[in-house]
Formats: C-alpha cells, structure tokens, sequence
C-alpha cells in the first residue's frame, strides 16, 4: 500500500530562523513564493515563531502585511505558522482576549494550520488557542515540545499526545527544536504514539546534531505523515533536512512525495545567492552549519546556539562559550527540565550567560527566570527544589493555576495607547506583543508615510544587517 509522504516546508519560518537570525525580508521571499507554490507542499510554514519579533524589530516591516503578502502569491498552498500557545509570538503569558483576537486575525489573514506548542507542556496553555482556532475554522496542530530527560519518557509523551487529542487537537507533531531525537527512539516514539492515537502525525527536527534525515526516515517507516523541511540553502545545520534531498531519497518508494525536483532546483537556485550574501556578511556563521554533536550533550536548540554566539560576541566574551555550553544542562535541571523552546530557551540560555559571566550562579536573576520559578509560565516537568526556588525567589509562593487566569484583558487599554498611530485593527496585537518596538515600528511607519525623516536610530535595510 502506497503512502505518499506530505512534506511541510519551512523554508521561510523555520529554515531563515535557524540559519540567518529570522533576517530574511518580505522583499527577498516574494518573488518566489508563486514558484513555491506550483510545488504541491502539504503545507508552506511561513510565519509566527521568531518572524513576527524579527519584521517589526529588525526589518520595520508590518508582520501583517507580510502574511497577506504571502497568502496572495500562493493561493493553493496551505499556511502554516507556529504559536507559542498562551506565549502567543512574545515572551510572557497574555490575556485570553489577546490569545483569540490573535488566532482570529491569523486565520483571517491567511494562515490555515496553526501549529500551537507550549514550551514546558502544560496543556492549559494551549486551550485557548485551539478554541480559538477551531472557531474560526483552523486547523489546530499540538506539538508536543519533544527534550531528553529522565521524566521524557516515550509513555510520558504518548499520554501527553491523547491529552493533547482531547482537547482537541486536528493533527499531532512531535516538534524536536534541538535535534535530539534518534532514528531507533523515534521510530519507537512514532509507532507508540500512532497506537493510541489516530490522527495525522507530524515530524519536525534540526539537522544540528546531524541525524535530522536518518530520524526522518524511521519515522516515515512507523507511519509518520508528514516532515518538516526546508530548501537546501536554508537546510542542514541548525535548520532542517533539505527538502530536495528528502523528497529524493524517498523516490521510487511507497512514500514517495513525488515533488518535481526540476521544479524544487529552480527554487533552491533563487535561494543560493541570498544564502551566499548571508554568509559573506557574517549573518550566516560556519558555527551553525556544522554537525555539532554537542547538541545531544548539551540539547541546545539551533536558533539557541545562534543567540548565544552573538550574545557572547556582544559581551565579548565569545571564548566562555564553552563554559555556557557547560552551564546550561545545570541550570536546566534547577529549574525543573524545561524542555528548551522559546521561550524557556532563552530563559536558560540567558541565565548561564548570566551565571558564567558574573562568577557566581544565580547572583542575577532576570524577571524571566523569576517568573519561570513563579509558575507564572506553567508547571515545569518536575518541581524546582525549595534551595533553588528560595534563592531565586526567596520566600515568594508560586502559582499552580493556569497562569493566565491571573490576567484581565488586556486589549481595552492598549487600543487606547495605540489610537494616534493605529491604521489597522491588527496594530494592537503588535503593541501588546511588544509595546516598545511596536511603537517605535509605528513611529517610522508613521514618518514614512508621510515623508518625514523619521530620524531613528539606523534602520537596518533589506536583508543582510548584522
Ligand atoms: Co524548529
């Protein structure tokens, strides 16, 4: 019995985030998006993750008018972004009405699956999402935050993937963000899950430590649906598989995604010299194009190793990288395993940037890591221990609700911060999401329109700023 494979790529999210800082302009995507769209993807993912933060911040591009952009110049393909459930795109938890007035807005603009993931697994908070989703008639995709620990056991993850079914969950995906996961576990993890639970499964890894192509195979061969990919001058690496390379070597097999590879070269071939400027520019880094076997060690996603880099390159203090390197398992394990996704990556990342660089562990804290120690983002998979939590914390008591039952709505008030610069209802989502860089966003919006300098700091242009 044949079983065409559906391939999802993810060229224009994930394969950009990985490899060049999520920099890839509208500009630079659009005249080839039609192309892409002849292929016969069973998804496109081009949008939410990093994307939403990196357009208004760096590109002083309107996300918004990105995605219509997209959605107009492929017509047939199916959309896909990826949420941080109650996180939505920003860092922290937002209100409900943020939560519904973004996914509505989502589907209304264009997208059709939403892959919603929440960073340390906890159900609640992708409820409201997946309402919201459903309503609007989305497909509403869960992604189980896959990680390595002694909690993350393979019946751990298939009860969490019927929980996700029953709160109602279109299709399941096992969102490996670090690379983690191998061939033998998968196929395992794969068929154990598909057992219990018949829906579409989905798989997505980084090629950081190398077996990304090879976990693939055997989680098409334990009945994996669909793979992530993306076109080779943004694969490999700290990204995904290339596409080209799965869809060939499922050829002439009963996976065959039968794409057509003359096709899917005349694509890559359009990505080849914006991949070169990347790397002449030093957006793109050698560091994230090797197989770093480290991952598996350290289990630090791609998009972190970057963020790591120019962290450290910041600080000049890019020879403590192994140090942070090093520092990460045990901060991770202070804080109950979170497995390390946006936006609990970063708040590991940062907290052994912090712990190396001052001489001391937990000496500074930021907010971040002090909510994570709250609950304020969820239960972590196991509780952080009384010493941790009374160093970080002191005498505070965390939290067990969802965390967003705490919070009021939080649209009323910022329409009204917004109302001298708004020119579309989608403008609030932005400044909730991120009210400094919105409005700062808006302000040159603003000037630009009507031919002022704007006089900000240096706009960084087109593609390749550093
Ligand atoms: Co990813």
């Amino acid at each position: 019995m044949s079983k065409k494979i559906k391939i999802c790529d993810c060229t224009l999210r994930d394969g950009q985030q990985s490899l060049i800082a999520t920099r890839l302009s509208t500009k630079d995507m659009l005249p080839i998006i039609s192309e892409m769209d002849k292929v016969g993807f069973g998804a496109m993912e081009v949008w939410g993750g990093a994307t939403y933060d990196s357009c208004l911040r760096y590109l002083k591009e309107d996300p918004w008018e990105r995605l219509r952009a997209i959605r107009k110049a492929a017509p047939k393909t199916k959309l896909q972004m990826l949420l941080r459930g109650q996180n939505i795109l920003g860092y922290r938890h937002y209100a409900d009405d943020v939560v519904e007035m973004f996914v509505r807005k989502s589907i209304e603009n264009g997208i059709d699956i939403i892959r919603i993931f929440d960073a340390l697994n906890d159900a609640r908070n992708l409820e409201t999402a997946v309402k919201a989703c459903k309503k609007e008639g989305g497909h509403a995709q869960l992604a189980i935050s896959y990680t390595l620990s002694d909690v993350h056991t393979e019946s751990y993850f298939v009860k969490l993937a019927k929980q996700y079914r029953d709160i109602g969950a279109d299709s399941i995906c096992i969102k490996d963000m670090a690379g983690l996961l191998l061939p033998d576990p998968a196929y395992k993890l794969v068929k154990a899950i598909k057992d219990e639970v018949k829906l579409p499964i989905e798989v997505h890894s980084h090629y950081t430590s190398g077996v990304a192509s090879m976990t693939y195979l055997k989680a098409i061969e334990a009945g994996a649906d669909i793979i992530d990919t993306d076109m080779s001058p943004f694969s490999m690496g700290t990204s995904q598989p290339a596409t080209e390379v799965m869809n060939a070597a499922l050829k002439g097999t009963k996976y065959d995604p039968e794409l057509d590879e003359h096709l899917l070269k005349s694509i890559a071939d359009y990505f080849v010299p914006i991949r070169e400027k990347a790397l002449e520019s030093g957006l793109l880094s050698t560091k994230v194009l090797s197989v770093d076997i480290a991952t598996l060690l350290y289990q630090v996603p791609g998009g972190m190793l970057s963020n790591l880099v120019s962290q450290l390159k910041n600080a000049n203090a890019e020879d403590r990288y192994k140090e942070v390197l090093e520092e990460i398992p045990r901060v991770r394990a202070d804080l109950g395993y979170p497995p390390l996704v946006t936006p609990s990556s970063q708040i590991v990342g940062t907290q052994a940037v912090l712990n190396v660089l001052m001489g001391e562990r937990y000496k500074m804290t930021p907010k971040e890591t002090k909510d994570l120690v709250r609950g304020m983002y969820g239960k972590t998979p196991v509780p952080i221990s009384k010493e941790i939590r009374k160093k970080i914390i002191g005498d505070e008591k965390p939290v067990t609700c969802r965390p967003a039952d705490l919070l009021k709505p939080e649209l009323p008030e910022a329409e009204e911060k917004i109302k001298d610069f708004k020119e579309q209802p989608e403008d609030v989502l932005s400044y909730v999401l991120f009210p400094q860089v919105a409005t700062e966003f808006f302000k040159f919006r603003q000037a630009q329109k009507y031919g002022i300098d704007p006089n900000l700091a240096h706009v960084e242009s087109g593609v390749y700023p550093i």
